[in-house]
């Protein structure tokens, strides 16, 4: 009885796999190469292009949210910032390229890639747009202010590793004792300007904001919200989270596996007097407020 049942059974999971590969495309955008079968396991993996993007902010913890929705079983991760909507080289080879870039998933799974050069390049979000219309967005914003000492920190960090120069943040921050609202990093800090661009693409329901110092004291309940979000069903716990006192920050635990991000996250900021500290936090007040409307809610930053 069962012998005879075999073969159609085999022919209906191959329909529901195609079926759920096209149902997949429809959600996820995008044609797709041919599909390999396995027989064993009837399952199909291949590259997609993502349905999620984590689109920044620099430094604002993209990285952590991005590991940490990888412990997610339907999720799969690009290991690498792709950096593909802003870097013409890239973009100019096309979505065959940006494809062959995501890792290899079934199709029940939901690929996600990160790059926080994206918020702030002014050409991104029509290219996303174009890509797929339905896309989720993720953004993880934090204080700005710290933000922008965690940006002059990387910088100056990559400066001394090559032996290069590089000036104290005061230097580059301050021009005849006034905030400079030329300086690279703190134009990346003016979130409201940036986010005006998505919105001008994308409605406002597109785009899930992670608040990322709350995700640094406590993950759990932000990474709840992105699941809900993204659709998922509830599979990261608190269990998948620990508290390592040496790195200071939250780890991740999976399968009996142990994995703290790298020395690269989380290093000890760069020093800035108290003065020119509240200075920042002065300059940051109007822009701060602009962002709060834009995204309906305020956070408690300096
Ligand atoms: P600092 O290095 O200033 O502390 P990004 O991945 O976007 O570059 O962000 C880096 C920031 O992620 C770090 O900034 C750190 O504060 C934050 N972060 C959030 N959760 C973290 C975690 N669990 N482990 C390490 N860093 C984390």
């Amino acid at each position: 009885m069962l012998r005879t049942l075999l073969p159609a059974l085999s022919a209906l999971l191959l329909l529901q796999t195609q079926l759920s590969v096209c149902l997949r495309e429809l959600r996820g955008g995008g044609p797709s190469p041919p599909v390999v079968y396995s027989a064993s396991s009837y399952s199909a993996t291949r590259q997609r292009l993502p349905g999620a993007v984590i689109i920044g902010v620099r430094k604002g913890g993209t990285r952590a949210l991005l590991e940490m929705l990888n412990l997610h079983p339907d999720v799969e991760v690009a290991k690498t910032e792709v950096h593909y909507f802003n870097v013409e080289e890239h973009y100019r080879q096309g979505l065959a390229w940006y494809r062959s870039q995501m890792p290899f998933t079934l199709p029940s799974q939901l690929t996600v890639e990160k790059t926080p050069g994206y918020f702030a390049a002014p050409q991104v979000p029509a290219r996303v747009r174009a890509m797929n219309p339905a896309v989720r967005l993720l953004l993880i914003v934090r204080d700005p202010a710290e933000r922008l000492i965690s940006d002059y920190t990387q910088v100056l960090h990559n400066r001394l590793t090559r032996h290069k120069p590089y000036q104290p943040l005061e230097e580059l921050l301050l021009h005849k004792g006034y905030i400079d609202p030329g300086y690279k990093a703190l134009q990346r800090s003016l979130y409201h300007q940036h986010l005006a661009h998505w919105l001008e693409v994308f409605p406002r329901e597109q785009i899930h904001i992670v608040d990322g110092d709350a995700l640094i004291r406590d993950p759990f309940p932000e990474l709840r919200k992105a699941e809900k979000f993204l659709q998922l069903p509830p599979r990261i716990s608190l269990d998948n989270f620990y508290y390592n006192t040496t790195k200071g920050f939250y780890c991740l635990l999976s399968a009996g596996h142990d994995k703290c991000l790298d020395e690269s996250k989380g290093r000890p900021h760069a020093p800035l007097s108290a003065q020119t500290f509240r200075k920042l936090c002065h300059y940051f007040k109007k822009p701060n407020k602009m962002f709060f409307d834009m995204v309906g809610r305020s956070f408690s930053w300096c």
